[in-house]
């Protein structure tokens, strides 16, 4: 394989492919960059000349593409053709929780890295290095190997018709959604897990030296594959335990007096504890988080390791609870029911910066108030009206947790009960109640006492994410619950 590489291929054009290889093109000149896709709007919109148009939202990014899109970067649907010029593949497609048969609810569903691996073999004339970037099961790359190296097998005579080579790399991504450019551009590490072959070390070399032309060669750490692949889903759950720990105190703040806040800095002044990830708050979301936990309690249970597996499902268990505690805390609050009470959601988004709602605790405390037939109006400044409803009806179709109590609603049911508003003080005009599900900055910034007069009273308020001034907006006479706060 050669250990300097002009040409690259990402299948995948979403939240991770795209930033990716936006930032691999703008650092990397030499090197030409094809993001390819099976769903041409996604291309269409990377393609678009207005980059407010591209699909993803992420501070920074619109500079990148306009750098290096159509000099060494380009987003195409030609997948063939992108895995028959480059040297080295990319997979960057997504690995959601499998919603059918086997592992229903736990598993990663691995059938799109599948189809990307028997496409590769199929097309590939000449050899190439395979990179898994999307976050995968422990010893995945195993299967891939094997489909790659049998599908070029001839099914009907057996014969082998090997055209290319194949060398098999762990590469996880660990960029963060809202700071994905800057966490590019600055890894505190890139991870590289080869096999232990001659192969597979020259492969190393040849994306180790990708990276070498921005990231400082000893940031740069290479391992065996299946401790890469188990790092990034090990990464995840550690950091999605440090939120879970903070909100399982904020619920004993809430009993007892103390405040969530100060117990964070607190301890995180400790140097062996850290002051990271230790933001209590509605629960976390986002596509990854649970997914990948979920993940890991299945592979756990599948080598026999119940102890293990109980454990790290307790993350995600005490994320449900957070969620739903601040639903129930809702509608306690009005009176035991929110039944016809307009209730205004500010923020959809999983966490600030991004428009990505996969997983956002708002999904989910909608629809706890939605089962009590709120009226929901939300206003969140970069998530689009459709996308809520899509979020919504996927939820009653894919519940989780098959025995929660919560009923189907139907899609009319949805889209009669939940608004959704262009500005915030639509949002709240003669709201009950408002709740932060997003912690977008300029929620802090907004005209509080217009918002208040223009609400019914009392007017409750519930802060999610911590973000407001207590002080003032208690001066103005909102009824304030915020989290871990007694
Ligand atoms: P995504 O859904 O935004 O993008 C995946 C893309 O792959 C989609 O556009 C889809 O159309 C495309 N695709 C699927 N099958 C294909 C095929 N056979 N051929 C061509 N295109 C195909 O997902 P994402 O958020 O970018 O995540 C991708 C992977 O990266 C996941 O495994 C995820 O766990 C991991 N990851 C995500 C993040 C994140 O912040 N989102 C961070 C680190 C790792
Ligand atoms: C997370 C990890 O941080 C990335 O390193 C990883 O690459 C990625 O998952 C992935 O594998 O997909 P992301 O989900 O984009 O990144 O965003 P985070 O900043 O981690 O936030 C996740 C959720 O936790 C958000 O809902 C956020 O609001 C919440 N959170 C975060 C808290 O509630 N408290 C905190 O202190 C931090």
């Amino acid at each position: 394989f050669p250990t300097e590489i002009k040409k690259i291929a990402c299948i995948g054009a979403g939240y991770v492919g795209g930033p990716t290889m936006a930032v691999i093109a703008q650092q990397c000149p030499h090197i030409q960059v094809t993001v390819v896709d099976i769903n041409p709007q996604r291309i269409a919109d990377w393609n678009d000349e207005d980059l407010s148009k591209l699909p993803v939202y992420e501070p920074g990014l619109p500079e990148v593409v306009a750098e290096a899109r159509g000099r060494n970067l380009f987003f195409s649907t030609d997948v063939e053709g992108a895995i028959r010029e480059s040297e080295m593949i990319f997979i960057s497609v997504n690995t959601p929780t499998k919603t059918y048969g086997v592992g229903k609810g736990m598993a990663a569903d691995l059938k799109y890295v599948e189809l990307c691996a028997r496409q590769i073999a199929e097309v590939a004339t000449s050899n190439k290095i395979v990179v898994e970037k999307s976050t995968l099961p422990v010893r995945t790359a195993q299967a891939i190997r094997t489909i790659l190296d049998s599908s070029s097998i001839n099914g009907d005579t057996g014969a082998s018709n090997k055209k290319a080579q194949f060398a098999v790399l762990s590469n996880p991504e660990f960029l963060a959604e809202g700071t994905a450019i800057t966490d590019l551009l600055h890894a505190d590490r890139v991870l590289i897990g080869s096999e232990d072959s001659e192969g597979g070390k020259q492969a190393e070399q040849a994306l180790a030296n990708i990276y070498a032309n921005w990231i400082p060669r000893e940031q740069i750490i290479t391992t065996r594959i299946w401790s890469s692949e188990l790092s990034k889903l090990t990464a995840n759950a550690f950091l999605a335990q440090r939120i879970s720990s903070i909100n399982s105190i904020s619920a004993l703040c809430e009993r007892t007096g103390a405040d969530v806040d100060e117990v964070a800095r607190a301890i995180g002044m400790d140097s062996r504890i850290g002051s990271k990830f230790l933001k209590s708050s509605v629960g976390f979301g986002g596509s990854c988080f649970q997914k990948d936990i979920l993940n890991l309690v299945y592979l756990c249970r599948h080598f026999n390791l119940p102890e293990v597996a109980d454990y790290w499902e307790q993350v995600v268990t005490l994320n449900d609870y957070q969620k739903h505690r601040f639903a129930k805390q809702i509608i306690d609050s009005l009176f035991n029911t929110v039944s016809g009470k307009k209730i205004s959601f500010l923020g959809w988004a999983f966490k600030k910066d991004t428009n990505d709602t996969r997983e956002s605790a708002a999904i989910y405390v909608a629809d706890e108030l939605l089962q009590d037939r709120a009226e929901i109006h939300v206003y969140d400044p970069k998530v689009k009206a459709e996308q809520i409803y899509a979020d919504l009806e996927y939820l009653q179709a894919n519940r989780r947790n098959t025995t929660q109590e919560n009923g189907q609603l139907s899609s009319e049911e949805i889209r009669q009960l939940v608004n959704v508003h262009q500005s915030p003080f639509d949002a709240t005009q003669n709201a009950h109640a408002i709740a932060v599900l997003t912690e977008w900055d300029e929620f802090k910034t907004y005209d509080w006492q217009k918002i208040y007069d223009g609400m019914l009273k009392p007017a409750f308020i519930f802060d999610g994410r911590n973000i407001l001034d207590r002080e003032a907006l208690k001066a103005i006479g909102f009824e304030l619950t915020s989290i871990g706060k007694g």
